[in-house]
């Protein structure tokens, strides 16, 4: 039951990723279409992660009065409508307001199926379980792309985001046949039905056992019971982790990533290569790569530590658009070439590090007591800087073109290295109780 669990919420995780990525082989053909601007470009696209914004504050003030369940039932019926919406489209109005609920339905998903995965798994596999999300994230982007390539020939971009239909219905099925969490019914007054799922969950697990967990469960509540307020965030030895985990997520944006995610066809006919399908392969090789590298980030975090491998991920990503702006300023016949090297060295490096280690940050820094509350500020930071990048990318093109756009996109990254090294702490191997007496040493 677990597993059958665990697959149904990393697949808002695929969902997520998949809307991220669809619009980026869609988007040739929907400017076809729908006769639009470069604004409006940055407007459909960024419809998505503005809509994210509002649907992770949604999240925040309801998931505990109503409980993740219905939340995530709320979310796949939002992908779900949204989804038929932008596939049925009749104008760039229509397609726009359509994104914009989808956002809503990923920025509610991305905030409440990861509390959901961690709420279900037993402690000992919670790490492996919660980094599962953001894998599922990438292998949406993948899938995404690979749509696109498939419809890529007849032009057909209601069908490439059309299909994002399938995995909605599957997860809205599957959600309705999962339990609500344990620990949501036991804080709500229902501890023998959470004793029941509990049971089912883990059935290798004695009575006495069960009644441990649910102990636990009330225990760590008292704790949550004084709310902190916003103002919290912002003393001393509280103050540093909060913007920390704010600023990384900014930088982690404005290193680029989301420009490439969703324009990465655009960018790469911007760098001299002609041809929408060969456009469309080297997005799915984009894809593969953000893949592969999540996995090797999994195991890297681990072995190398966070400090390092941040440092080393803000080193890679600068060169790498260093050399897509010098590729592009020189323009020679290997240009489109060097430029495609340097994407996907971005790509890896991106993914090895600055994918994954701000959720990690985030998830790990702050105290139990805060940490649902200090989680929304770090996911709002960084839905609305992925929103901010969107909406200029297309017009940063038209306007200053791919030289000054991917010289900003370099600079940013340069600033990463010098603010990971002066800032960056080192969680591996730490309990997260002690990163908490280090945190209330400090204040
Ligand atoms: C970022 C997303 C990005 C994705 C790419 C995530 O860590 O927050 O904005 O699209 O990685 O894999």
């Amino acid at each position: 039951m677990l597993i059958a669990i665990v697959i149904v919420a990393a697949l808002f995780g695929m969902l997520f990723g998949f809307d991220q990525g669809v619009i980026s082989g869609a988007l040739p053909f929907i400017k076809q279409d729908f006769t639009i601007t470069p604004f409006m470009e940055g407007v459909i696209t960024s419809a998505v992660p503005l809509g994210a914004v509002g649907g992770t504050i949604v999240a925040m003030v309801t998931t505990d009065r109503y409980g993740r369940k219905p939340m995530l039932i709320l979310g796949a019926v939002i992908f779900l409508v949204g989804s038929l919406i932008s596939a049925l489209a009749f104008n760039q109005y229509i397609l726009t307001l359509a994104r914009l609920l989808i956002g809503v339905g990923i920025g509610a998903s991305a905030m409440t199926a990861p509390m959901f995965l961690a709420e279900v798994a037993p402690a000992r596999i919670r790490g492996t379980i919660v980094s599962a999300f953001q894998l599922m994230i990438t292998i949406g982007i993948m899938v995404s792309y690979m749509s696109d390539a498939a419809f890529g020939g007849s032009g057909d971009w209601r069908w490439m985001i059309g299909v994002g239909v399938f995995p909605s219905i599957i997860a809205l099925v599957g959600i309705l046949l999962s339990p609500e969490t344990p620990r949501w019914l036991t804080l709500n007054s229902n501890a023998d039905k959470a004793r029941d799922i509990i049971a089912r969950l883990q059935p290798e697990s004695s009575d006495a056992e069960i009644d441990g967990i649910i102990a636990e469960i009330k225990e760590s509540a008292r704790d949550e019971e004084a709310k902190p307020s916003w103002s919290t965030f912002l003393k001393k030895g509280i103050l540093p982790i909060t913007s920390f985990a704010m600023i990384v997520f900014v930088l982690q944006q404005l290193s680029g990533i989301n420009a490439i995610i969703y324009y990465a066809p655009e960018i790469f006919k911007n760098a001299g290569f002609s041809g929408t399908t060969t456009d469309l392969l080297a997005t799915v090789g984009i894809g593969v790569v953000n893949v592969a590298l999540t996995v090797v980030a999994m195991y890297l975090v681990e072995s190398m530590g966070r400090r390092k491998l941040l440092i080393m991920g803000f080193i890679g990503t600068s060169a790498a658009m260093a050399l897509v702006t010098v590729a592009t300023m020189i323009n020679i016949a290997a240009t489109p070439y060097l430029a495609m090297i340097g994407i996907f060295a971005f790509i890896a490096f991106f993914a090895v590090s600055l994918g994954p280690l701000p959720w990690l940050y985030m998830a790990e820094l702050f105290p139990l007591r805060l940490r649902p509350r200090g989680m929304a500020l770090p996911s709002v930071a960084n839905w609305f800087f992925n929103f901010v990048v969107a909406l200029l990318f297309p017009e940063l093109l038209a306007g200053i073109g791919i030289v000054g756009t991917f010289a900003i996109f370099t600079g940013f990254c340069v600033i990463g290295i010098f603010y990971a090294i002066a800032v960056a702490p080192e969680t591996k191997g730490v309990t997260l109780e002690e990163i908490e007496q280090r945190t209330v040493a400090a204040g």
